[in-house]
């Protein structure tokens, strides 16, 4: 069987002017947001963002990956006009490559924004897949021989420091059926939060899963044998069975400042090649970073 090529990035974090405040977004944690993003550092550290996913959506075109994978967190705030501005550089409103998406924390960042349906409508040709009763998450895509699955693993939460998330008690009986009915092929669980920390410790509580030991469960009994993730903007990957049932590994982002980064994998049976490819500011492309051999469970 010839081997499967995915690239893997995450947490590009776009913004756009002009966001389109409406009156309630006053009243939300998008000014705090705003504020850390204007005043307090982030829009710093994001401030290549845009023209780093650039460079990264012309890389993928021309390299042609049998699928891309995104882990979510397109956006600063949210804003439908930070996820359209995301989408169109990354062609999806043209012709783009096969890929599958989940949002993230971000992309949810009020409750208006998860239920305009914002991220979805802009990331629709990213989220073709198999459903359960026709529910929105999770999906399931066929790609060579493997399932990827996209699971929602984020919340609108209402305290200003809270960028906790969760799967809930639906989407997981949904994805346990999901699961169940999937023919034979590698299953990749493909979500927004982490497993754990690159140490193989927990998530702190401001920054975690709240249902994380569920998900676990069932993705193990499920038969996942493979976790790609974003929200931590430092890439790693914790291949240790004492700490996770199966091989983990966060994209980080793809154009923070200094963390610019995304993933390529090469799948051949049950051994995944990882090659990163880093961002070089001098060269203004990414290069060939480090590579890592993951075994997969059989
Ligand atoms: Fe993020
Ligand atoms: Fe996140």
């Amino acid at each position: 069987m010839n081997p499967l090529h995915l690239a893997h990035f995450s947490d590009v974090h776009v913004t756009a002017r002009p966001l389109g405040w409406s009156r309630r977004d006053w009243l939300s944690k998008r000014v705090t947001g705003w504020l850390n993003l204007r005043l307090l550092g982030r829009g710093r550290r994001f401030r290549h963002a845009e023209d780093v996913l650039t460079v990264l959506a012309g890389e993928l075109k021309q390299r042609r990956p049998d699928h891309v994978v995104f882990s979510g967190d397109a956006t600063s705030l949210g804003f439908e006009a930070e996820v359209a501005r995301a989408a169109r550089l990354l062609g999806l409103h043209d012709d783009p490559l096969p890929g599958i998406a989940v949002p993230g924390n971000h992309d949810y960042y009020t409750a208006s924004a998860t239920a305009s349906g914002a991220f979805e409508r802009h990331f629709a040709r990213w989220q073709v897949g198999e459903r359960v009763d026709d529910a929105v998450y999770p999906f399931a895509q066929r790609v060579g021989p493997a399932w990827l699955i996209g699971v929602n693993s984020s919340t609108a939460n209402r305290g200003v420091f809270d960028a906790s998330g969760a799967v809930g008690r639906a989407q997981l009986d949904r994805l346990a059926r999901l699961l169940d009915r999937l023919g034979d092929g590698l299953r990749i669980l493909v979500t927004h939060y982490p497993v754990c920390l690159h140490t193989g410790a927990p998530e702190n509580r401001a920054h975690y899963l709240r249902d994380l030991a569920d998900l676990v469960t069932v993705a193990a009994r499920g038969g996942v044998k493979l976790w790609l993730h974003g929200h931590r903007h430092n890439a790693y990957s914790v291949v240790d069975s004492a700490k996770v049932p199966f091989p983990v590994v966060c994209a980080g982002s793809a154009t923070q400042t200094g963390h610019w980064s995304y993933a390529n994998y090469v799948l051949e049976g049950n051994r995944l090649h990882v090659r990163r490819r880093v961002f070089d500011p001098e060269a203004w492309c990414f290069r060939d970073g480090e590579t890592a051999e993951v075994s997969l469970p059989a």
